[in-house]
């Protein structure tokens, strides 16, 4: 499906003009497996790996990285039904949801391709880091009551696509990335000067972008909430959101520590500038368990390593 969206910029790097902003050729297995993820309930080994079938450059990618020593299986894997029969159907649909978006890799030169490659190594941490966090609070005490199995493939399904817009719109604008984020992390740039930086370029946020592209692509309604709201975990509620509040807390927290692992888009952050992040107070305060761990932080920034095995093996 191809979708082309206008918006007018009023900013001061392109005063007064129509922006019309086309959105890549996805794979179709992508919203099919972001679904599956989100719904995982009668979810089938076939189903999963006829999907992945249907390209064999990604079949052949991904049982590359299924014998990469990240997964340390015994014995090595040939097929894509045995893929998913050892590794998971939801692991190998978030895999596929990887070598999807990473498919426009193509589209970029070698100028513009390290700033594609960061924003997916970033999608990639972070996906990984909230699906931790979702499953440090599922095995808590009482936690599985409140975070089950379906919500730890959700916070990696959501997660990974959280900056969909700003795979937008470095694939319309590739040449404009540098000097609209190029810079910005010399300045410490909070989220809203970055956010009004792409309205000034754009006339549109990748907020904005984000949502408006997901829902032409019928994303599942969940993931077009991560991406509305992945930077206001801290208001309290989102009544009318499908996503639950505790699964933004959760992506937020996982943003968080992304971005102090060495991996946030545009910019770095130290991990004590993540731990004063108020994400990580709202996630405890929350009626979650009475057993969540008090140094959740803590033991997330403990994931480092298997962040960076997981990325460089998804990305590398
Ligand atoms: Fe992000
Ligand atoms: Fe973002």
């Amino acid at each position: 499906m191809q979708a082309t969206k206008t918006y007018r910029s009023v900013g001061e790097q392109s005063p007064d003009r129509e922006i019309a902003l086309t959105c890549p050729r996805f794979p179709s297995t992508l919203q099919k497996a972001m679904t599956l993820m989100i719904h995982p309930d009668g979810m089938e080994v076939s189903a999963v790996a006829r999907m992945i079938e249907q390209d064999s450059h990604i079949l052949d990618r991904m049982l590359q990285i299924a014998n990469s020593r990240y997964y340390g299986l015994q014995r090595s894997v040939d097929t894509a039904r045995r893929m998913v029969v050892l590794l998971g159907p939801v692991t190998v649909s978030g895999m596929l949801v990887a070598m999807d978006l990473l498919k426009l890799r193509d589209s970029f030169d070698a100028e513009t391709e390290s700033y594609f490659l960061k924003l997916m190594e970033h999608s990639a941490a972070t996906a990984f880091i909230a699906r931790h966090i979702a499953e440090t609070i599922r095995t808590s005490p009482g936690g599985s009551d409140l975070v089950g199995h379906q919500h730890v493939g959700e916070s990696f399904a959501t997660a990974i696509v959280h900056d969909f817009g700003r795979i937008i719109l470095l694939f319309n604008f590739p040449k404009h990335v540098d000097a609209l984020y190029g810079n910005l992390c010399d300045e410490t740039s909070s989220i809203s000067e970055i956010r009004a930086r792409e309205l000034d370029y754009f006339g549109c946020d990748h907020i904005t972008v984000g949502v408006d592209f997901s829902r032409a692509l019928r994303f599942p309604e969940v993931a077009v909430d991560a991406i509305r709201h992945h930077h206001d975990a801290s208001t309290a509620r989102h009544p009318q959101s499908t996503l639950d509040a505790r699964m933004i807390r959760v992506l937020a927290c996982a943003h968080s520590a992304a971005t102090s692992m060495g991996f946030g888009f545009p910019c770095q952050r130290s991990e004590a500038e993540s731990l004063s992040d108020g994400c990580w107070a709202d996630l405890a305060k929350l009626d979650l368990v009475d057993n969540l761990p008090a140094d959740i932080a803590q033991k997330t920034f403990e994931t480092k390593a298997y962040v960076d095995e997981y990325v460089s093996v998804m990305i590398g």
